[in-house]
């Protein structure tokens, strides 16, 4: 049989309110043209983002009434420690509330002015965690990584000779790690290669520098390797994980995407002195270190869940949703980045709304026609969101694409779901010159794409 089907059946459903076009109008106008602002029960399919949106599996759900919830020393915990290490082999494993929570931790232990965190694209709360201590975030990604179309396999990858230069400029005193984002989801969803890994481990070894993964999409990240790299295609996408693991030296992780759950996040490492440090800093802010934030039923939730998510008919029906939705769009000629990758597409707004230039919001204007049309949300990443201005003329610097990212959640949506997209975008497509560009009436000073209020031009 050549259809891959959805590897799980329905045992309990939540109804979707189907609203009209006049209904989602209003509520678009209330909410000042920001989707960020439209309550989700006005929507039909949220593919706002992939992270805490996943649906439970019946196990998750009876390990969440198993789950111990004593302070110190929980069952759930072991349970939850035994697999990650299984999973990952790292010494020290920290639980916190979400990846974020991961972040703070790592860098304000190894952060602060002077420092200087490369990675091939920086996640905004990794950046935001990183400047906050006062350190320098820079994005190392290959170049192929920034152009849509080009359909090179590991668009995540790190560009080692970058790598390289910046270590001879500024020195490796100054780096006190170097992260790897798989998937990189700012450059995509696009997959780091097994080589690159290597290839970036040698580098960041032989100058004496960490080499930590953000490992929220690990899984994915894994399954894309087994697909597309030559010579991996024979192993489990557990192997190929674990290899990924075992080329690190720490990891933060947002177990909202590949953990399966709705909450919780996860922070590794090997290095004795750090994680004493970071235990402490858990206690501070987290919670004991035997619960970092979370219930037991949390701990239970994400142990169950980190085994589901290497199942290989899960990972094959994963990969196959993001890549059906991506080579639907492609064939109807609607412009996405190139190739799918392994949680979400992303529309190239700018070139599919022509008419409407950066200051105008592409990415924002096609956003709002999509909810209006049919009730979907997408997310815009683009203008809005990567809004910053250049300190010497004052003018607004627009980021490279006008993105609109379609993130599809974890065993949430059929396949009916998603013929529903693309038979919208289709519909969408072929009224494009009717979708009005944007203007900002009311924003705050900073993270502007959560709150600011637009009117149409
Ligand atoms: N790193 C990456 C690569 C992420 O995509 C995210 C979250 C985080 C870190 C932070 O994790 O939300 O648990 O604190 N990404 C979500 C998204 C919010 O929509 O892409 P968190």
């Amino acid at each position: 049989m050549k259809t891959i089907i959805e590897p799980f059946k329905i045992k309990m459903v939540e109804p979707l309110k189907l609203t009209t076009v006049e209904q989602r109008e209003q509520a678009l106008r209330k909410a000042h043209f920001n989707l960020f602002q439209i309550p989700a029960e006005d929507v039909i399919i949220d593919l706002l983002t992939d992270s805490g949106t996943s649906a439970m599996s019946a196990d998750q759900w009876a390990g969440m009434i198993r789950g111990d919830e004593s302070y110190a020393g929980a069952r759930s915990w072991f349970h939850f420690e035994n697999v990650l290490r299984d999973l990952t082999g790292m010494a020290h494993i920290l639980p916190t509330h979400q990846g974020r929570a991961s972040e703070r931790i790592l860098f304000e232990l190894t952060g602060g002015p002077g420092k200087v965190i490369p990675s091939n694209n920086h996640f905004d709360t990794t950046r935001a965690n990183i400047e906050h201590s006062g350190a320098r975030a820079v994005d190392l990604v290959i170049a192929e990584g920034t152009d849509p179309r080009n359909r090179h396999p590991f668009k995540g990858n790190i560009d080692v000779a970058k790598l390289e230069s910046l270590i001879e400029e500024i020195g490796s005193e100054r780096i006190p790690l170097c992260m790897a984002t798989v998937t990189n989801n700012s450059g995509g969803g696009q997959p780091v290669s097994l080589a690159n890994l290597r290839a970036v481990r040698e580098v960041c070894h032989r100058h004496g520098i960490p080499l930590f993964l953000d490992a929220c999409r690990f899984a994915e990240n894994a399954a894309l390797i087994q697909q597309r790299e030559p010579g991996q295609s024979g192993r489990s996408a557990r192997a190929i994980a674990r290899e990924m693991f075992d080329l690190a030296d720490g990891a933060t992780i947002s177990a909202k995407k590949d953990g399966l759950v709705n909450i919780g996040g996860v922070l590794l490492m090997r290095n004795d002195a750090l994680a004493l440090r970071a235990n402490d800093l858990l206690i501070l802010t987290e919670g004991f270190v035997t619960y970092g934030g979370l219930a037991g039923r949390d701990l239970e939730a994400m142990a169950q869940g980190f085994v589901e998510v290497l199942d290989e008919d899960y990972l094959q029906y994963r990969l196959r949703s993001v890549a059906y939705l991506g080579e639907h769009l492609l064939a109807a000629g609607i412009p996405i980045v190139e190739p799918p990758g392994g949680h979400a597409i992303y529309i190239d707004a700018a070139s599919f709304c022509t008419h409407i230039p950066p200051r105008h919001f592409p990415g924002q204007a096609l956003v709002c026609a999509l909810y209006r049309h049919a009730g979907i949300r997408g997310v815009e990443i683009g203008s809005v969101m990567f809004h910053s201005v250049d300190p010497d003329t004052g003018e607004t610097v627009h980021p490279p694409m006008e993105l609109v990212r379609l993130a599809l959640p974890r065993r949430v949506y059929t396949q009916s779901h998603i013929d529903y997209t693309v038979e919208a975008m289709i519909e969408l497509a072929a009224q494009r010159d009717s979708i009005r560009g944007l203007r900002i009436v009311e924003s705050p000073p900073t993270l502007r794409h959560f709150t600011a209020k637009f009117t149409e031009i």
